[in-house]
């Protein structure tokens, strides 16, 4: 039976890649951060399954890594820990580079010491390209970061690459553009916007306050993503790849598929921060802009090119951002119509 260490189980990525490879027959070890309250509702359906085991340990942390990794002896360990919000990176950019860039290097040492046979998947991401070079965006396009998030990951990138050719070790960067689903965290814009038109067609919410409407990023589901992070992981030899759905979509028109779902008609009005979205029936403004919302540093335009992972990998992502919203809205307005699974206010 094969064992696999998933870092970052608690996350979106996480649980399903966790339920991914349970239902390969892989015996699947997840590391858990300690919190003051618990946080494994995307994980709770998992718990009694008798080959899925919880252990503690912090990205931060290298004896607790050390410990779990020679504990559970994995062939495979996916890193998918890290402080994965673009905008609050900015405002804990310290916490975010040791997290998402040393953390990786903490875990591939451990390896080269320990295992140097364990193959390694490390969560990069499409925030890479930033201030991109070139559209749509490959293996081979030149990077810029626009974050501390990015910057972290950039290193974490290159650190991957590093300890393959140096040491030799099957390390591989799925590099990920956007990927939502039901199971997203409440903070980032989709799933924000899925729960608020939920919400406010059924009068729970009076608002939705974004940001940046015309950015532009290429969204898939991540339910369709984690089957390629294992996909990496089953070559001869170890590579970077890309996954994306080759669509880009604006954060306004998200909102449109998502309001139009519960059946209200936007129109807009204004510009910048005074733009409007207005319920055309009623006359209501529903959608409001605030600086709050903005970044330092904006990445305006993202668009993958999967082609390498569909002709290496037999990859392709099967989920059209439209099916995404669906799949979304529809989750969303179940848990809200249902006060006791109700979420709190997303604010960022
Ligand atoms: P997520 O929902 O935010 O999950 C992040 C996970 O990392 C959570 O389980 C979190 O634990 C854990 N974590 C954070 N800091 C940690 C630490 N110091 N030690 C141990 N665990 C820690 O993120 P996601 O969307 O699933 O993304 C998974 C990975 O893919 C991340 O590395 C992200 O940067 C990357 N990525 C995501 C996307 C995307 O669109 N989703 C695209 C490209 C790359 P808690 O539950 O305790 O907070
Ligand atoms: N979060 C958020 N909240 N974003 C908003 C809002 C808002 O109210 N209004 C507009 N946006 C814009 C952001 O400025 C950004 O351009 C876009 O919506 C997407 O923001 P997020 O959903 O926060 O995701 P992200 O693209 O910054 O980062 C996600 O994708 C990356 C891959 O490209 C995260 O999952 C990262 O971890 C991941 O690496």
């Amino acid at each position: 039976m094969k064992r696999a260490l998933i870092t970052g189980v608690t996350g979106q990525d996480g649980s399903y890649l966790a339920e991914f490879l349970l239902q390969k027959g892989y015996r699947v070890h997840g590391l858990v951060r300690r919190s003051s309250s618990l946080n494994r509702e995307r994980i709770g359906h998992l718990i009694s399954d008798r080959n899925f085991f919880l252990h503690e340990g912090d990205l931060g942390d290298s004896m607790s890594l050390k410990r779990v990794i020679e504990e559970t002896r994995p062939n495979e360990i996916y890193n998918l820990a890290a402080m994965s919000h673009v905008k609050v990176s900015f405002e804990v950019p310290e916490y975010t580079a040791d997290i998402d860039g040393i953390g990786v290097l903490r875990i591939l040492d451990i390896i080269r010491s320990f295992d140097p046979k364990i193959r390694f998947y490390q969560a990069s991401t499409s925030e890479l390209f930033g201030k991109i070079k070139e559209t749509p965006q490959n293996e081979m396009t030149p990077f810029h970061p626009r974050s501390p998030y990015g910057v972290a990951k950039l290193y974490a990138y290159w650190i991957v690459v590093n300890y393959r050719e140096a040491y030799g070790i099957y390390a591989c960067n799925g590099i990920l553009f956007n990927h939502e689903s039901p199971r997203r965290g409440e903070t980032f814009v989709s799933r924000k916007i899925t729960l608020a038109a939920s919400r406010i067609s059924l009068g729970l919410q009076e608002k939705l306050i974004v940001g940046n409407l015309d950015a532009k990023r290429d969204w898939g589901f991540a339910e369709d993503f984690v089957e390629g992070m294992w996909m990496m992981l089953q070559q001869e030899s170890p590579d970077d790849f890309v996954l994306a759905t080759g669509v880009t979509t604006t954060v306004r028109e998200f909102i449109e598929w998502a309001f139009n779902y519960v059946d209200i008609p936007l129109v807009w009005e204004g510009e910048g921060v005074q733009e409007k979205g207005i319920n055309s029936k009623t006359g209501k403004v529903l959608i409001e802009v605030s600086p709050q919302f903005f970044r330092p540093a904006e990445v305006d335009l993202l668009i993958g090119d999967a082609e390498k992972a569909h002709r290496k990998l037999g990859w392709k992502s099967k989920t059209t951002v439209k099916q995404l919203v669906e799949l979304m809205m529809k989750s969303d307005l179940a848990a809200v119509s249902a006060p006791q699974r109700d979420f709190a206010m997303a604010y960022r």
